[in-house]
């Protein structure tokens, strides 16, 4: 417990008064919250207070050290660590397919990635669809792992920013996710105990992101590359499109095969381009390439060579994964009916809601409902057309991989796709596009 004391009930009505927090008042809170000295009910009602008044970038400095010091605090000698972090999206498997390119192009890429989280997947949950794959390894496995292969990919640990894991789960079930300095001080205070010593930020932006706008993406972009830099990391964010799945394919399995196709070269457009666009970003700030055209021909070269394919082979063999699923996708758990949603009009795709596509996945037990359910990595969507893409009547926008005793579900799904996750204009639309902004 923090040397100085103050009242909870005092500091929670500060907050909500709209007056700023101090330095000793926002790590007491936070340190005596973690040592269970706070309950949760008074927790909660200053998250609400911080969400609804808002904090300046001191007191979310703050909140993001006091969150770091909660816990360890991995440092790794040498400028090419880099890691890249997602604000989570549907159909987002990037990381599979940049995490090797970067490192196969001389990064060192340190990954600790999150489980699904409200609509959206988490890339542990999705390689974990690989039979064997280990992502429960502690800080010291974590660190030689990273020494000795250039590439580890873990799922939260207790020892990093214990305090956000606690306040996370809170803000799960309050209503206090989408607030830029919670989520500054949450993604910060996790990739600063990492020990990357730059970070490439991926903040979606639409229907399916948690930033719904471009400006406030922006604004969350600017806090983190601002709270980056106070820490001597470098850093770059690219503000990208999540108005339609990130690829064509959405689900566990489905998602490893299409990281997989990508990583062979055969990957679909969006999903390609933006995984070479992170990781030459990588590379170049790992300054393993000068400029960053330099660093984009490498990362497209490690696609072309199948030295990226190659690390990823690594990847699985290091942690335990069955690296024959590379070259046998039956391996991977797949349900085994298909069913086609057909358009119900011609025209061009104009909108897909997408978090409910998120939520169409967890109906389908793609994801989960409640904290202890069990995902089924073999279930999922694969979409035929992107926005802006003709459709004519009859023709099927996507296919549901789904199992046999699921006809129920998968009526209802049809039902809900047509109702309310899709919008067909008889006008021509525009395609959208992927990379919206950069801000460094
Ligand atoms: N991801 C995180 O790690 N934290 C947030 O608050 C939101 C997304």
């Amino acid at each position: 417990m923090a040397k100085d004391t103050f009242q909870v009930y005092s500091l929670i009505d500060k907050k909500k008064r709209g007056e700023k927090l101090a330095e000793k008042e926002i790590k007491w809170f936070i340190q005596s919250y973690t040592d269970h000295q706070i309950p949760d009910y008074q927790m909660s009602a200053m998250l609400m207070a911080m969400f609804l008044k808002g904090m300046d970038v001191s007191e979310t400095a703050f909140l993001t050290d006091a969150m770091l010091e909660s816990g360890k605090r991995l440092k790794f000698p040498g400028k090419n660590v880099i890691d890249k972090h997602s604000t989570g999206g549907i159909g987002d498997k990037a990381s599979f397919i940049l995490a090797p390119i970067a490192s196969a192009a001389g990064v060192k890429v340190p990954m600790i990635a999150g489980r699904g989280l409200g609509h959206t997947g988490g890339t542990v949950d999705k390689v974990e669809a690989i039979k064997g794959f280990k992502t429960a390894l502690d800080l010291e496995e974590f660190s030689n792992k990273l020494n000795a292969e250039g590439l580890v990919l873990i799922g939260q640990t207790p020892d990093i920013a214990p305090a956000d894991r606690l306040i996370y789960a809170l803000r799960d079930v309050t209503a206090t996710i989408d607030s830029i300095p919670l989520i500054t001080a949450s993604i910060m205070s996790k990739k600063l105990a990492e020990g990357a010593n730059g970070i490439v930020f991926d903040i979606k932006t639409g229907t399916g992101a948690f930033m719904r706008t471009q400006k406030d993406a922006k604004n969350l972009a600017k806090s983190l590359i601002a709270t980056s830099k106070r820490f001597k990391k470098k850093a770059v964010a690219l503000i990208t499109d999540m108005n339609q799945p990130l690829g064509n394919e959405v689900g566990h399995s489905n998602e490893i095969i299409e990281s997989i196709e990508t990583l062979k070269g055969k990957g679909p457009k969006d999903l390609t381009d933006l995984s070479i666009i992170l990781a030459a970003h990588m590379i170049h700030l790992a300054g393993v390439e000068k400029t960053f055209k330099k660093a984009h021909d490498k990362a497209l070269l490690m696609v072309s060579s199948g030295k990226a394919l190659e690390d990823f082979r690594k990847l699985l063999r290091s942690q335990g994964g069955d690296e024959r699923v590379i070259d046998d996708y039956s391996l991977l758990p797949m349900a085994k009916e298909k069913t086609q949603i057909l358009s119900p009009k011609s025209g061009y795709i104009k909108m897909f809601d997408n978090t409910q596509i998120g939520l169409l996945l967890i109906e389908l037990g793609g994801g989960r409902k409640a904290k202890s359910d069990i995902i089924d990595h073999g279930v999922g969507f694969s979409f035929h057309k992107k926005i802006g893409d003709q459709v004519k009547k009859g023709e099927p926008i996507f296919t549901i991989t789904h199992h046999a005793n699921q006809k129920d579900i998968v009526e209802s799904i049809k039902k809900k796709f047509i109702q309310d996750v899709l919008i067909i204009s008889s006008a021509k639309v525009k395609k959208s596009k992927l990379i919206l902004e950069k801000i460094s």
